[in-house]
Parts: structure tokens; sequence; C-alpha cells
């Protein structure tokens, strides 16, 4: 009998394509290029299900386009805005993803950020490498302590709650806002608020960790920022999108936020180019979920949700 076919969209670890190659007739992307939507919908003809990544923008009419013999999109990643849901169910076509794949490895990389934008990473970097460090003195590079400041987290989801937990190590309050309060026993001493300027008012390091979406979209702008603290940071693991770029360049430039880290841009990877003339913006090329063992995991998962689909069963990651 003819086995199932699976058309995956991207190049993915070896691990998980031969999970694929092992299971299923795969149809995989060994040159790694990004369909256009005419390619995905030519690639997809036949096929079962696929896995795919952000990269690929399922969009109603891509949805309605697609041949009657798909079944389930199952998306290598949480965030899932590329993805038009109530198009997938109106076609009864399970959509999928991975939530919790990559809960370590992205709270990790906001660690990351926060001490590289508050440790001035990128200049001591420069410094180095450039052969500029001509030696000690006391007031060079001086970046700020972290105990005894405020952490905001936008968000406060898997993600939200892996920075906190992080963040307290480092002696920093927390505090958050969340679309719902976390149960008293999950706060672990987190200060809920239950607006986003009421946090903003607060968070001498802000971290955005919440999904991408329409109401969420340039959230932080200026009158966000004029919100924040004078010399506040901001850090981003989130979506690009939630950053109005063009009022945290200028907040950066003039000295009213102190530092940024972000590892997601608006448009990336072409981000606005004014980014790369900050000394003071810690910049990384969404990196959130990239380590061996988490993106073999995340493809397991895709994997997982494809098998029960094709098998009959829920998938165990539906959106
Ligand atoms: C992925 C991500 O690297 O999971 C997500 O939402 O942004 C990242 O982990 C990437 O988007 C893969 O599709």
């Amino acid at each position: 009998m003819a086995r199932p076919v699976v058309l995956v969209t991207r190049k993915l670890p070896p691990a998980v394509e031969a999970r694929a190659t092992r299971d299923y007739d795969a149809r995989l992307n060994p040159d790694d290029r990004i369909y256009t939507a005419d390619a995905l919908l030519a690639a997809a003809a036949g096929a079962d299900a696929m896995l795919i990544c952000t990269s690929e923008k399922i969009t109603a009419d891509l949805v309605g386009r697609l041949p009657a013999s798909i079944k389930v999109i199952s998306t290598f990643s949480v965030g899932y805005e590329h993805i038009d849901i109530a198009a997938c169910r109106a076609r009864d076509i399970v959509a999928a993803n991975t939530p919790g794949a990559m809960t370590e490895a992205t709270a990790n990389i906001a660690m990351l950020l926060m001490l590289g934008a508050a440790r001035r990473g990128y200049e001591a970097q420069q410094m180095v490498r450039r052969g500029e460090w001509k030696g000690w003195t006391s007031t060079m590079l001086l970046g700020v302590d972290f105990s005894g400041k405020r952490l905001g987290i936008f968000g406060m989801g898997r993600i939200g709650q892996a920075v906190a937990q992080r963040a307290r190590g480092f002696g920093l309050t927390i505090h958050y806002h969340n679309r719902r309060r976390l149960p008293a026993g999950e706060e672990q001493g987190a200060i809920f608020h239950d607006n986003l300027d009421s946090l903003l008012a607060v968070s001498d390091i802000l971290s955005i960790n919440a999904p991408s979406s329409p109401e969420t979209r340039h959230i932080l702008n200026a009158a966000a920022i004029a919100r924040l603290p004078d010399g506040a940071i901001v850090v981003n693991t989130a979506r690009g999108d939630m950053v109005e770029d063009a009022a945290l360049i200028a907040a950066l430039t003039c000295g009213k936020l102190r530092a940024a880290g972000l590892d997601v841009f608006a448009g990336e990877p072409n981000l606005d180019p004014a980014y790369l003339a900050l000394p003071n913006a810690y910049l990384l090329p969404h990196l959130g979920s990239a380590t061996i063992e988490t993106r073999d995991r995340m493809g397991f998962m895709a994997l997982d949700n494809i098998d029960a689909v094709l098998a009959g069963r829920p998938a165990p990651h539906p959106l």
C-alpha cells in the first residue's frame, strides 16, 4: 500500500528528516529554498500532510487552493501567526504546532539578550576583536546590575514563566502583564498588572514574550516607550512586529532607553538597518529555539501531530 505523502517545506535537522523518511513518502527540500505560494501548492499536490515553518504563509487564499488530500498542517514552531486557523478549520484541515518544545532555549536567549544589553556585549566584542582594548580602566564599558531592578514580562505563558524563573536567580523582581492572571500558586511572587501601561511604568527591563497578533502589533510604540522608566532596557524574543522599530531606534539613539536586546525583527532577515549603527543594540539572528536538542524536539513534535491525524487520532498539539 502506498505510504502517506508528507511535504516538508524546509530543510530540517537530520534526525527529523530521517524519521519523516522512515515513516512516510516524505517530500524534502534539501536545498532549503523558500517556496512561493504557487510552488508550495504545486509541491503539495497529492500530499496528505504538510510540515511547515514560519517562512510559509498559510493564508486563507492558499488554504482555499490546497489539494483536498491535505489533512493536517503541522508547523515547526510555537508561533502560528503565519497560519489562518479559521480557514484551515473551514476546510477540515487540522493545524498544529510545537508548544513547549523551545521554552528553555528561548528563555535562555532572553537572558543572553538581557545580559548582552545590560553589560554592553556588542561594544565589548567589537573592542576586543578590533584590537581597541588598551587595558583596564575603572570606567571602561560600564553596564548596570540586575539586583534590585524590576523585570516586566509582557506575556506570561510558558516562555514568560521560564524567563521569570531564571531572572529571579539574577535578583530581579518580577512584574507581569498577561491576558489572564496566573493562579496564585504559579505566580511565585511575580506581581500582576492588569494593563500594559501599569507594567511599563515599573519595567527597568521589559521582556516581550507574548504571541504576535493583530492586537499586539506595534504594542511597543512611542507612547509605550515613553512610559518606561528612563534608562530602561527592552528585550524581545517573541516577534518583531510587536515593536515599532522607528520608535525603539529613536529611544535608543536619544538615550531614553539604555539598551535593547533583540532576537526577532519585523521583516526579518531584512531588519531596519538603523539598528546596525546602534552600539547599545545587542542583536541576534532569531536564535531563540536554535539548539540541537530543541530543534530535534520541535521536529519530532511536529511529526507527532502528523502521525496522529493520519492515523485518525486527534493531534496532540492542535491549534
Ligand atoms: C523557529 C519560532 O525557529 O517557534 C517559533 O515560533 O519563532 C522559532 O522557534 C522558527 O520560526 C521556525 O519555524
